[in-house]
């Protein structure tokens, strides 16, 4: 079975999705650890509540990335997170990723993002469908690699931009098809379907 590393900011939503899927069995795969750049946060809390180890490494002032990243990996290799048996799943992780961490982790780091990649890369997506007045929009899960929101698309679901959205609104819908999809690509990789 693959072991399964988290990497989140803050509220943990897509998290959440994901350990619930796995423990009600949908999803085949060993939650090994969550890792978070902030403390504090509700995803550590939910992550302890599914009993899911957790991880804080915080960003020291003046680090390189690459030197912060190589951080996060050996938390993850010490948790059988590796290129071989792991998966690493960014869910709202607000750093970007460097290069050196891609390339060792190749096609094994996944991403989701709030819009229909390749539009709307980057951030703010919900606000940036809305003011360029798109009627659908939705949400992606991507391999990462190194640039920003480019990496391979894996799956994708549409929503619909209704005449009085706000960015809260837009996006909470938005957010409940990607609870739906981070745990299918979880499961399109498993099965090998990807
Ligand atoms: C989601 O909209 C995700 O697509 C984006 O950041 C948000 C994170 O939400 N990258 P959560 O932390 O999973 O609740």
């Amino acid at each position: 079975m693959l072991n399964l590393g988290i990497l989140i900011s803050g509220m943990g939503s897509n998290m959440e999705s994901i350990l619930k899927s796995i423990k009600s069995g949908e999803t085949r795969i060993n939650p090994a650890i969550v890792i978070s750049n902030k403390s504090g946060v509700r995803g550590i809390a939910i992550a302890k509540k599914y009993n899911v180890k957790t991880a804080i490494v915080e960003s020291v002032v003046g680090e390189s990335r690459m030197n912060y990243d190589m951080r996060v990996v050996k938390i993850l290799k010490r948790n059988k997170v590796t290129p071989k048996n792991g998966l690493v799943c960014l869910a709202g992780f607000m750093r970007l990723i460097s290069p050196e961490f891609t390339r060792m982790y190749r096609d094994k780091i996944l991403n989701i993002h709030p819009a229909l990649l390749p539009s709307f890369p980057g951030l703010h997506a919900q606000r940036q469908a809305l003011e360029y007045g798109v009627k659908y929009t939705g949400c992606t899960v991507h391999f990462v690699d190194e640039g920003v929101d480019t990496g391979r698309i894996i799956i994708q679901d549409v929503v619909k931009v209704e005449k009085n959205d706000t960015e809260k609104v837009l996006s909470a819908r938005i957010l409940k098809k990607e609870h739906k999809i981070y745990s299918k690509a979880i499961r399109l990789i498993i099965d090998k379907k990807i």
